[in-house]
């Protein structure tokens, strides 16, 4: 049995579906088991009773243990847990010059490392659907408000992200691994929001806002904390200009190319319309 953290979530949604795609037995987790919707044949359980009988392979969302994993790990030991995936972030390699978000990423790898149980980090970047909080203003005016309109990413399919997950929880060759996933191209985020807009149909234009502009309307969000979002912004101004780290992890562990952010945007057009 596969237990799933953060099932709903970007990426735990696809980890469910594939596995479950392939035959297994799932658990997945939520806090809201009643409005999941999640595959038939998949049991839900609450977040909050974590049921660990009869389960092999844990995979663990970071956003589910906000204050940390608690006695969690002991917990999988005692109830013969051999594995967990833990879904990390490329941040995790520049951990050691304080980026606040590699910093909390590193430090739960460490955790779990230290708790003796079989342990694979998939580490991505940039998420595709990061551009989703762009979808309320595209679909009002047809427009993107944001920094550094150069700042080149190279933005993931969930998707891809879910598949590594998958096959690091079902196969034996990425345990002890830490493999840096990101799409396949380098794009600013203009390129994005353009071709977002090829996707709908529409022309959709991305206007610069100043870094302290930018700054304060990220911290009119009340989940983003001061120094993460000075984290993000001085990320970006260090990639105007410099094309983006592109890692061929996904095509060499699931075998296919990883997927562009046109077909990202394809898959989500109905979000941005
Ligand atoms: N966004 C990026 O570009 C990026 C890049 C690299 C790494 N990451 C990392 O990837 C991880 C996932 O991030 P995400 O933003 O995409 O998360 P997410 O997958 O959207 O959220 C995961 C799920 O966790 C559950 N959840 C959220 N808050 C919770 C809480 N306080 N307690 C219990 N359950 C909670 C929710 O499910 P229910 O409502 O069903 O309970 C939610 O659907 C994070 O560690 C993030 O740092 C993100």
């Amino acid at each position: 049995m596969f237990l799933i953290t953060g099932a709903t979530g970007n990426v735990g949604r696809h980890v469910v579906a594939e596995l479950a795609s392939q035959g297994r037995k799932v658990r997945a987790l939520t806090r809201d088991p009643a409005s999941a919707r999640l595959p038939a044949g998949v049991e839900v359980a609450a977040t909050a009773d974590f049921p660990l009988d009869g389960v092999t392979a844990v995979f663990l969302n970071p956003a589910v243990f906000y204050t940390g994993f608690g006695d969690l790990l002991e917990r999988c030991r005692a109830h013969g847990v051999r594995r967990v995936v833990m879904l990390s972030s490329l941040a995790s390699e520049q951990a050691e010059d304080s980026n606040p978000i590699g910093r909390r990423h590193l430090d739960l790898e460490r955790e779990i490392e230290a708790s003796g149980l079989e342990w694979s980090f998939p580490r991505p970047g940039a998420f595709a659907t990061n551009t989703l909080g762009w979808a309320d203003r595209i679909r009002a005016t047809g427009t993107v408000r944001g920094p550094y309109a150069d700042a080149q990413l190279s933005p993931i399919h969930e998707r891809d992200i879910a598949a590594v997950c998958a096959r690091a929880l079902t196969g034996d060759d990425l345990v002890g691994e830490r493999p840096p996933l990101t799409g396949p191209e380098s794009l600013t985020f203009a390129d994005q929001a353009r071709l977002i807009g090829k996707a709908i149909g529409k022309d959709v234009r991305y206007e610069e806002l100043s870094p302290e502009a930018a700054r304060a309307e990220m911290l009119g969000n009340p989940h983003m904390p001061p120094a993460i979002a000075d984290s993000l912004l001085e990320m970006w101004a260090e990639s105007v200009g410099r094309p983006a780290f592109i890692s061929p992890e996904v095509e060499r562990i699931t075998g296919r190319p990883a997927r562009t952010f046109a077909e990202w945007a394809a898959d989500n057009a109905d979000l941005f319309a």
